[in-house]
């Protein structure tokens, strides 16, 4: 994609990511992709800030020459060390040996330990401002959100906030790159959402600090490094992460996670029971085959609603092991406070329910019922499991 000016002097250097797989590793965009965005400042004195991951050097050395040489950049800002948005500073180093890099105490330090050589890193204090000509750029420590180092850009007279990884999400551009070109609002906040969750969840207590510490600062454009920029309604996007953070500690919205598990179609037939108890409640529901959905994709759902129904086999006198996986992931990043309740089938011994209880007890979720049948579900059980689904239903209202 062609460099977008943002504001007078100020412009989208931005790549997408459309090839790697899984972002940190680990969470699937195979379909979704993502962006880097990065942005130059162009004044007298000249800044970069954040930069896009490694195998994207040739594009994004592309998009800075479409506005500057290398040699004229007199800043790199570098608001979040993660390698998604540093990768390239070892290049840029050879490249740019000129440029001051600029970042908190703690980015100089994780730099040293990434990259080696902190000599050219000049460290900024919390607020401090930095002329470059007609622009003034103030820098904003926010940590955690989403490592120690993190801190935010804000361009003075343009009132734009360069917020990094926060108010981003997955989702690579597809041409438009501001929220008023968007005819697809619906898939970035989806995967704002499901973005917030696999990353950013578990350090939802700094976000709404950051969200706080922010408040008195007057933004007319949010302008992270991943997904859209926002300048119609930046408000959309503070609210929606304020929100989601919020149900770190507050009830989530009335509604259940189905999450289930079956080896033979036992406790499928279950789920489906149950699945129409809930339904009969008029609450909103979402269903997940454990086995086959990556985790990426439950999370949002978990930390959304306030309610997780599970329906797994017994296993081995243990918890079906997809189950118990979703499960460690859940308390990994911290999904807390739910209402749930349990089904499951069993051959000759139980031991499914144990070991789920073990799992959700740290979670502090609220196990209100279960449903244990064995082998295969009679009309008796399935009568039972849509009963059992509707009061758990009822329970969450
Ligand atoms: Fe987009 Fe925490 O890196």
């Amino acid at each position: 994609m062609s460099v977008v000016q943002v504001r007078p002097d100020i412009y989208w250097i931005g790549v997408n990511d459309r090839t790697t797989d899984l972002f940190e590793g680990l969470w699937p965009i195979d379909r979704e992709g993502v962006s880097y965005n990065a942005y130059l400042v162009r004044d007298e004195k000249t800044a970069l800030i954040d930069l896009a991951k490694a195998f994207k050097a040739d594009e994004f050395l592309g998009q800075i020459a479409q506005v500057c040489d290398l040699g004229a950049i007199d800043y790199v800002v570098i608001n979040h060390i993660e390698p998604d948005h540093s990768g390239l500073l070892s290049l840029f180093r050879r490249l740019a040996p000129q440029a001051t890099i600029l970042g908190t105490e703690k980015t100089k330090e994780l730099l040293e330990a990434f990259y080696g050589g902190a000599e050219s890193v000049r460290v900024v204090q919390d607020g401090e401002t930095l002329s470059l000509g007609r622009h003034t750029l103030q820098f904003f420590s926010t940590p955690f959100v989403h490592w120690p180092e993190t801190m935010m850009t804000y361009d003075q007279g343009e009132k734009v906030l360069f917020s990094c990884d926060a108010f981003g999400g997955y989702g690579a551009l597809r041409g438009a790159i501001f929220d008023d070109q968007c005819v697809d609002m619906g898939f970035y906040e989806r995967e704002a959402l499901r973005y917030y969750v696999n990353i950013i969840a578990k350090f939802s207590g700094p976000v709404l600090r950051a969200i706080k510490k922010l408040q008195p600062v007057p933004v007319e454009i949010i302008a992270p490094s991943h997904g859209l920029i926002w300048r119609k309604n930046p408000q959309r996007i503070v609210e929606l992460y304020a929100q989601w953070a919020r149900y770190a500690t507050e009830p989530a919205e009335p509604g259940v996670t189905l999450l289930y598990g079956s080896m033979y179609g036992n406790t499928e037939k279950m789920m489906n029971a149950v699945a129409q108890g809930i339904s009969r409640e008029d609450i909103a529901i979402e269903v997940f085959d454990v086995a086959r959905t990556h985790f990426s994709y439950i999370l949002p759902s978990l930390w959304t609603k306030s309610g997780v129904m599970m329906g797994a086999p017994t296993y081995e006198v243990g918890l079906f092991p997809p189950m118990a996986h979703v499960l460690d992931i859940a308390a990994r990043k911290r999904v807390m406070n739910k209402k749930a309740a349990w089904f499951g089938s069993y051959g000759w011994s139980g031991g499914a329910q144990k070991e789920l209880t073990d799992l959700i007890t740290p979670l502090k979720w609220d196990l209100v019922e279960t449903l244990e049948f064995r082998g295969g579900p009679t009309a008796e059980d399935l009568k039972a499991a849509e009963e059992f689904g509707a009061r758990f239903a009822r329970a969450l209202k």
